[in-house]
């Protein structure tokens, strides 16, 4: 039987821009839980600041490299993120991106009002296909899955997939090969980055990596910015190493207006906004204060990360 706590008193920040790190470590003092967004890093500084009472850390969020879980296991804190109710909305915005990258639609939108639509020609503003392509997707759980599931009606000649362990069932459901980091690197037209940060993953994608890649192949990532090298990608774009990138997470976010990728024509780069369908996006905050509630009340948490 649920012994969830009736009245809980919520302290509340209610900016839309992130929480400063100064209020959020005076603010937490003394909670049981806190409800955080992946803008708030939660580290020993605010684990400490919050005190030996704090029960759970919930984010509104799949990933939740920005939580120091270690720390949290440690604590005996538990973890609450959302998988799944942004699966759907990220492998969308995903493809939205891929397409918007590989047949160049900013670069050609912004001719339309500059004045460099003098007339149709054969071949300008031409981009790379997906039919008949390779593609290769760096993480295969379920956003993953997805992407792939959206990919397959674009006709590729193959998808495959880098993980460490083999995801045969789900791989045969879109008829995905796997293969290792440098087979994907030699052979893919388009690179998906939908794995978790990790200190694994954590620049990937570096120079040595855009070294191997085909100079026509186009990188894609709504995963999370620290996945690539930044520095790195900038030369590998700028010198045509490759031919372009959609990025959907940066390094920092938001990306300084003068950072110089914003000034290649070949990248494209979106605000983070991976999961922002509204109906999504009001599920993940249901979500996150249920994990809150079922935490508080020592249930069954609707996702815990496994600590
Ligand atoms: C978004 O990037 C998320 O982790 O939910």
């Amino acid at each position: 039987m649920s012994s969830q706590p009736k009245v809980c008193q919520v302290t509340t920040w209610h900016e839309t821009n992130p929480v400063p790190r100064s209020e959020l470590i005076r603010e937490v003092a003394g909670k049981d839980a806190l409800y955080c967004a992946l803008t708030d890093k939660v580290d020993k500084e605010v684990l400490d600041s919050a005190g030996p009472q704090l029960k759970c850390v919930a984010t509104i969020s799949v990933g939740y490299d920005h939580i120091d879980v270690e720390e949290c296991r440690k604590r005996g804190i538990r973890v609450g993120f959302t998988p799944d109710v942004l699966t759907d909305a990220t492998a969308e915005l995903t493809l939205a991106l891929l397409l918007a990258t590989n047949r160049r639609l900013f670069e050609a939108n912004k001719q339309v009002y500059n004045g460099g639509w003098k007339s149709w020609a054969p071949m300008w503003m031409c981009g790379q296909g997906l039919k008949g392509s390779r593609v290769g997707l760096l993480g295969f759980g379920r956003i993953g899955q997805e992407i792939a599931a959206r990919i397959v009606p674009f006709k590729p000649t193959e998808i495959t997939y880098t993980t460490r362990s083999l995801r045969t069932k789900e791989a045969a459901a879109v008829n995905a090969r796997h293969v290792d980091f440098d087979e994907m690197l030699r052979e893919s037209d388009f690179i998906v980055v939908c794995c978790a940060l990790t200190p694994e993953t954590k620049e990937i994608f570096n120079a040595a990596a855009f070294q191997k890649m085909k100079p026509n192949c186009i990188l894609i990532n709504t995963a999370r910015g620290g996945v690539v090298d930044q520095k790195a990608l900038y030369e590998a774009l700028k010198t045509k190493r490759i031919l372009a990138a959609g990025l959907d997470v940066t390094t920092p976010e938001p990306l300084p207006l003068d950072d110089p990728l914003l000034k290649l024509d070949n990248v494209v780069i979106l605000p983070h906004i991976g999961s922002a369908d509204i109906e999504t996006r009001k599920e993940m905050s249901r979500i996150t204060a249920r994990n809150i509630l079922a935490a508080l009340a020592g249930d069954k948490m609707e996702a815990e990360v496994k600590l």
